[in-house]
């Protein structure tokens, strides 16, 4: 469905800051897949999600979608196929505009989206009964302004906004990182049942090894821009934290005891 091949992304390229983020990095991704990505900091993760979200081009390499290479698409004609939730609950949606006024953004992703932002009785009724699924009481709270829900509110309406038109793709960037535990299980919950129920193509990039083994059919390991790890299926299903850290450490040798990714 979505194929990278040989993606190469540098930041300051040419400079002493220079970085290679992703290095000829291919990935086949299929209809149906729930991918999780795990990664010590700076491993690439962001970057993947970004180079194929389209927030900036490749300095090399190739990106497919169902044959049609998007390599050049810009980040707005991508939006039309992509959902997106990011770790901080403030992107992904619009504090100063009402829930309703981002559920009608949300509401015509792929359609010419004009600049009214006014919200049909019709179009009421079925936000309405969306919301009503996140069982948080924002039904009775349209004209709130999204500015003012906590962060796993906020996180909850931008997972419903991301799949409302439902999305070829969906790229969850840790979208619970910023929550409280119980509310991050909450989201988590959440996100679990939109993507099996819409059966949607997923990435979901967490650095909680734990949560990357208990979801989806396959799992990355990204170190330095490389892959270090792909698992799949059945084989996913037997690994444990402690493989994953092992396996880490036999081909990097580095020393992540205090990195985000061990803590589980
Ligand atoms: N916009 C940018 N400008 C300059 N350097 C960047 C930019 N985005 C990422 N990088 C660099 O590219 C590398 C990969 O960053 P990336 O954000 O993809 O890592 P990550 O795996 O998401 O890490 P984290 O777990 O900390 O979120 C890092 O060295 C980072 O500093
Ligand atoms: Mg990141």
């Amino acid at each position: 469905m979505i194929v990278l091949d040989e993606y190469t992304k540098y930041f300051h390229r040419g400079s002493i800051n220079e970085v290679i983020a992703l290095k000829d990095f291919s990935l086949n991704v299929k209809n149906g897949d729930f991918i999780t990505i795990i990664g010590s900091n700076g491993a690439g993760k962001s970057t993947l999600l970004n180079g194929i979200a389209g927030v900036f081009l490749p300095d090399s390499g190739k990106i497919t979608l169902n044959d049609t290479n998007i390599t050049n698409w810009p980040e707005h004609r991508r939006a039309a196929f992509i959902g997106r939730v990011f770790q901080d609950p403030l992107l992904g949606t619009c504090g100063a505009l009402s829930i309703e006024q981002n559920m009608a953004i949300a509401a015509k992703r792929g359609k010419h989206r004009g600049l009214s932002i006014g919200v049909k009785s019709k179009h009421r009724k079925c936000f309405q009964a969306e919301l009503k699924k996140l069982d948080l009481g924002l039904e009775d709270r349209l004209h709130d302004k999204v500015g003012l829900l906590s962060g796993g509110q906020r996180q909850a309406l931008t997972l419903l906004m991301a799949s409302l038109v439902r999305p070829n793709l969906l790229l969850l960037d840790e979208h619970t990182a910023a929550l409280d535990p119980k509310t991050a299980n909450q989201i988590l919950d959440l996100t679990k049942e939109i993507i099996e129920k819409e059966n949607l193509t997923t990435l979901m990039v967490t650095h909680n090894m734990n949560q990357a083994l208990q979801f989806g059919n396959r799992l990355i390991m990204l170190h330095q821009g490389k892959t270090l790890l792909d698992v799949k299926a059945e084989e996913k299903q037997k690994l444990t934290v402690e493989n994953l850290i092992s396996k880490f450490y036999a081909s990097q040798g580095d020393n992540f005891a205090s990195d985000r990714m061990v803590l589980i």
